[in-house]
């Protein structure tokens, strides 16, 4: 396990560099050691369970103007929806009958939803038992601690790049700061944190690359979603060249391997680039898989890019086709709700690798 010992030094601008020499390096024996490494470490750490979880797109309406997202609001050719409260927890429901169980709520930026009727929605899907994870943009701090209160086990939300001037071009009128400082709340609210970034944003360089992993360590998230950028023709970065496949497939097994107690998932913007995407996503480090739940009438439109994968299939269907994937593979369907690694855990399984004081890192 060469490269996991060199990324676990406690050393950081040790690890920085040994990132942008693996970064730079296009040599395909590396990315294939990578993976076999990241799948090594993701066996041994979270285990042979994949866990599946729900996601329903709830609204596509959205309050901000990110440069590479098709549901920013100038995007006026979109149409627009808002699913009812009501009709979020039927779908949740059928989910969770079908076998889900974690429910994960997303959306654009949309205050129409409220605090309230966000933590009501929350209260009524924890009663089926499953467990519900939010991803609803920025939001205050005290909308953050009522859908806590309200049952919420867990909190999506990416810092999309780590490059604090990039990051100001890309989300007009926002800045990382506000970004990280949300991050922060939810992490004192007491939420298992989902963070992440994209691959391939135009103006990421590979030293931005190393940072926005380093930064993804630093955050120690329960959860990262790392996925290729893909250019939406109604927003301002449509002429730039998506993501690369085979890098974010090395960024994945990275991710892995510089956070090996974390759940992963193999992204759908990865399976949009690459039709095999989830399969290569899941044997390289993912564990995780987001099948989409939203009502086929609704999910066309919830295009934060082009041609996701996934539009058309009923949630039966895709959840069919995830199950039969994880069987092939070997794998098996997580029979718990997936949540984050206890810091017990975590520091038993450290102590059991005692390349370094593990202290120094994570205190
Ligand atoms: N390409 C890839 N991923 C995107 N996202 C938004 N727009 C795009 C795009 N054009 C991702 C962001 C966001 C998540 C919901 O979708 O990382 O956090």
């Amino acid at each position: 396990m060469r490269y996991y010992e060199l990324l676990q030094n406690p050393d950081q601008s040790f690890v920085k560099e040994q990132l942008n020499i693996l970064l730079a390096d296009d040599h395909p024996e590396v990315l294939e050691e990578l993976r076999r490494e990241a799948d090594q470490v993701r066996q041994r750490w979270v285990g042979d369970a994949v866990h599946v979880r729900g996601i329903i797109e709830f609204s596509n309406y959205c309050i901000r103007s990110c440069h590479y997202c098709g549901l920013n609001r100038s995007n006026t050719r979109l149409q627009r929806y808002r699913i009812p409260p009501e009709e979020i927890v039927e779908i949740a429901r059928e989910a969770v009958a079908m076998g889900f169980k974690t429910i994960v709520l997303q959306s654009g930026d949309d205050f129409y939803y409220t605090r309230e009727m966000i933590a009501d929605i929350v209260r009524e899907i924890k009663a089926t038992g499953a467990a519900v994870t939010l991803s609803v943009g920025e939001r205050p701090a005290e909308d953050y601690r009522a859908w806590r209160e309200a049952g919420a086990d867990r909190y999506l939300l990416k810092f999309e790049t780590s490059d604090p001037d990039l990051y100001k071009q890309l989300h007009p009128g926002t800045s990382l700061a506000i970004r990280l400082r949300c991050l922060r709340d939810l992490r004192e609210l007491g939420y298992q944190v989902g963070s992440g970034f994209m691959i391939g944003l135009p103006g990421q360089t590979g030293e931005v690359l190393a940072r926005d992993l380093l930064l993804l360590r630093s955050l120690e998230p329960e959860m990262a979603g790392i996925g290729p950028f893909i250019p939406h023709p109604a927003t301002p970065l449509s002429r730039d060249p998506a993501g690369d496949v085979t890098l974010s497939l090395k960024v994945l097994a990275l991710s892995r391997l510089l956070l090996p107690w974390a759940h992963l998932p193999a992204t759908t913007a990865l399976s949009s680039l690459e039709k095999d995407g989830r399969r290569l996503g899941l044997t390289g480090g993912a564990n995780v898989v987001m099948p989409n739940i939203t009502p086929p009438k609704y999910r066309r439109l919830y295009e934060i890019y082009p041609h996701k994968a996934e539009v058309k299939d009923s949630p039966h269907e895709l959840y069919r086709a995830t199950l039969e994937l994880i069987r092939e593979l070997g794998r098996e369907v997580a029979g718990d709700p997936g949540h984050g690694l206890s810091a017990e855990k975590r520091s038993s399984l450290y102590k059991e690798e005692s390349f370094y004081d593990r202290n120094q890192l994570y205190q």
